[in-house]
């Protein structure tokens, strides 16, 4: 099982900022996400906070859980919490975060990503795709250490 995790302002999906985010709604962006997941024999679990807090104590509890991997699109909160990457970094499961843009098209406070640093590996820029991606990746890896 693998938990998607969305992080602030994702809700608005669909309606935030559309030329740069897309048509999508969060909804829908999960849907798609259960259908590749079951394409590639993964479960999918998916969930939005716009809550710091809330996004740290999924992190800290996926283990526990039973998920075995971890999808993160940080939302802003890739830029500057620290929270989350000491997040990430005291569990022990892979987690590949997703952007829908481009980060390094994008302004100059969303070109790093500090949450990035204790992730497996970043897929920034392919709007939904970015999600299956990084579960093709994910599928690729628990395949290989079951
Ligand atoms: C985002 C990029 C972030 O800079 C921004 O704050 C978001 C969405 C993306 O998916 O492209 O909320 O993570």
């Amino acid at each position: 099982m693998i938990l998607i995790l969305n992080g602030p302002n994702l809700n608005l999906l669909g309606r935030r900022e559309p030329e740069i985010y897309g048509r999508i709604t969060l909804e829908e962006l999960e849907e798609l996400c259960a259908g590749w997941g079951a394409e590639l024999g993964l479960g999918v679990v998916a969930r939005q906070s716009n809550f710091e807090g809330q996004l740290v104590e999924w992190i800290q509890q996926a283990a526990e859980e039973g998920f075995r991997a971890i999808v993160l699109n940080p939302g802003a909160l890739t830029h500057y919490s620290i929270a989350l990457l000491d997040a990430i970094r005291g569990q022990p499961l892979p987690v590949v975060e997703v952007h829908l843009s481009n980060l390094h098209a994008r302004e100059p406070y969303r070109q790093h990503s500090l949450t990035a640093t204790a992730a497996k590996g970043i897929v920034s820029g392919f709007g939904p795709l970015s999600y299956k991606m990084a579960l093709v990746y994910l599928a690729d890896l628990l395949e290989a250490r079951p």
